[in-house]
């Protein structure tokens, strides 16, 4: 077993290394770095909490879990401390090779959701990667069909594949992703602003009906598989409405096509269940998984149910895709959320949370809808409740606002069309499960803060904003 003791470096140096940065080395990286970097330079998590400090020392209550991946809290003692003891044992094996973490945690996923789903393909590369897996398995088992269903305002990553399987960007991204003629876009069911104009209370899920016409007409190849995000994330925090899943599962039976969820963001608790698929009750053939899963460790996940061909070893592999100290991260993770509950923290306060905005929906107009589940909280930001309209530009200063007060914020996915933003107006709140309830109470009253002075914003300010934020997009 190894110790952790530098042979070559010094202990002084190792804790420089890592504690110490000068504004120039700063200023160098911001020139050097090829992707944008935020403002904030965030330091220390404190453990097992929402709780994050910045490299000057100021706190933050992050109501984001850093890509709603820290279901445990920051820095999860429990899965620190495992992912310390495997480091002493080995940090890397080729792709092909089980370690004793890589085969406890496929047989560990393999009991954990519905619908059979016990097969497992493991990566350390996230969510995108095991949703190329989804779509290789998908073809592997219907040879000949290539076509894959997405949603409208889906995301499922941000690799060549899976950037046209997502909302396309025009504006925002300067290329395309590989093999556009694979995909076919369905609407989301977003009640809120129903695709075909209908109330919830009556439509008889008419959206369905788009589905069905484009596996049957919007496809030029046979379709393999149908992608969702059981409750769309990115996209605007929107649920799909109750018999929408079991009926897209029926198109999907009934026109021989894999359904594959994407929840990346949905499970371990962070809806209140763990997993969309144990909340709604609808299973899938395939179910891809990430963020939460490793804790704050990278680790992607693909299950998939009984009965289907498996990969060969030249058709799923990484260098780094068998890393057993992230699988190691990933027991402590499970074990974690199941131990404390969290599924069930997260719907008790997400229910509380809730109830809270509502009562501030009666008074800041500008709330135009609240969207659950758990602590999977979109409120959707208008200009006014009866034409709708996004209220981007102050959903925009309302995480501006909230960062300076000390808490974390974020919203969904930009859209610009026509030259013009047209979404990103639904600020989310999904902090880490283990945030407690004074934490909360905390966050709730600089959300209150923001709510009030972005009411408030003028038309000059509102102007402002907006020309930041379309510097933001691309030279048309
Ligand atoms: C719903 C959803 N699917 C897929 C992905 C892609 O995961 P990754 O960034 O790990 O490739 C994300 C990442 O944000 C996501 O939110």
């Amino acid at each position: 077993m190894t110790a952790f003791q530098p042979e070559v470096l010094s202990e002084e140096e190792v804790e420089q290394l890592l504690t110490q940065v000068t504004g120039e080395e700063i200023a160098q990286a911001r020139e050097l770095s090829l992707t944008p970097l935020k403002e904030q330079i965030l330091f220390e998590g404190v453990p097992g909490t929402a709780i994050v400090r910045d490299s000057t020392g100021k706190e933050y209550i992050d109501c984001t879990a850093q890509a709603w991946t820290l279901n445990s809290g920051y820095c999860n003692p429990d899965i620190l401390y495992t992912v310390a003891q495997q480091m002493k044992h080995l940090t890397h094996v080729r792709y092909g090779y089980p370690t004793i973490p890589r085969i406890k945690l496929t047989n560990r996923l393999s009991e954990l959701f519905p619908g059979n789903l016990r097969q497992v393909a493991l990566n350390n590369e996230g969510g995108g990667f095991a949703l190329e897996a989804a779509m290789k398995l998908a073809m592997i088992n219907r040879p000949g069909a290539s076509t894959f269903l997405t949603a409208w305002r889906g995301y499922h990553g941000a690799s060549l594949a899976t950037i046209p399987a997502s909302h396309y960007m025009p504006y925002l991204t300067r290329f395309t992703g590989y093999g556009l003629e694979h995909y076919v876009k369905f609407p989301y069911p977003y009640c809120y602003r129903c695709p075909v104009g209908l109330e919830r209370e009556t439509c008889s899920l008419a959206c369905l009906q788009l589905v069905e016409g484009a596996i049957k007409y919007g496809a030029n190849t046979p379709v393999a598989g149908l992608i969702i995000e059981p409750i769309q994330g990115p996209g605007g925090m929107i649920p799909t409405p109750d018999g929408y899943l079991a009926g897209v599962k029926e198109l999907c039976r009934q026109y021989g096509i894999y359904l594959i969820y994407d929840e990346a963001q949905t499970t371990f608790g962070r809806v209140g269940a763990m997993s969309a698929a144990e909340l709604y009750g609808v299973a899938p053939d395939m179910m891809a998984l990430t963020k939460a899963l490793g804790g704050g460790f990278p680790i992607g996940a693909l299950l998939v149910r009984e009965g289907l061909k498996r990969f060969t070893e030249a058709e799923e592999h990484t260098t780094f895709g068998s890393n057993p100290v992230m699988m190691a991260a990933a027991l402590a993770s499970i074990e974690v959320v199941l131990r404390k509950d969290l599924a069930g923290r997260a719907k008790r306060l997400g229910e509380q949370v809730t109830a809270r905005l509502e009562e501030l929906q009666d008074k800041y107009e500008i709330i135009g809808d609240i969207r659950g589940p758990g602590l999977f909280i979109g409120i959707e930001l208008v200009e006014d409740r009866e034409s709708k309209e996004p209220a981007f530009e102050r959903a925009i200063a309302f995480l501006e606002i909230a960062m300076q007060l000390g808490v974390i914020f974020d919203v969904d996915m930009p859209d610009i069309a026509a030259g013009l933003p047209t979404r990103r107006n639904v600020i989310k709140i999904k902090p880490v499960l283990t945030i407690t309830d004074e934490q909360m109470e905390q966050a709730m009253q600089v959300f209150e803060i923001c709510l009030q002075k972005v009411s408030a914003l003028s038309d000059e300010e509102k102007g402002d904003i907006m020309q930041k934020l379309m510097a933001q997009a691309l030279p048309t």
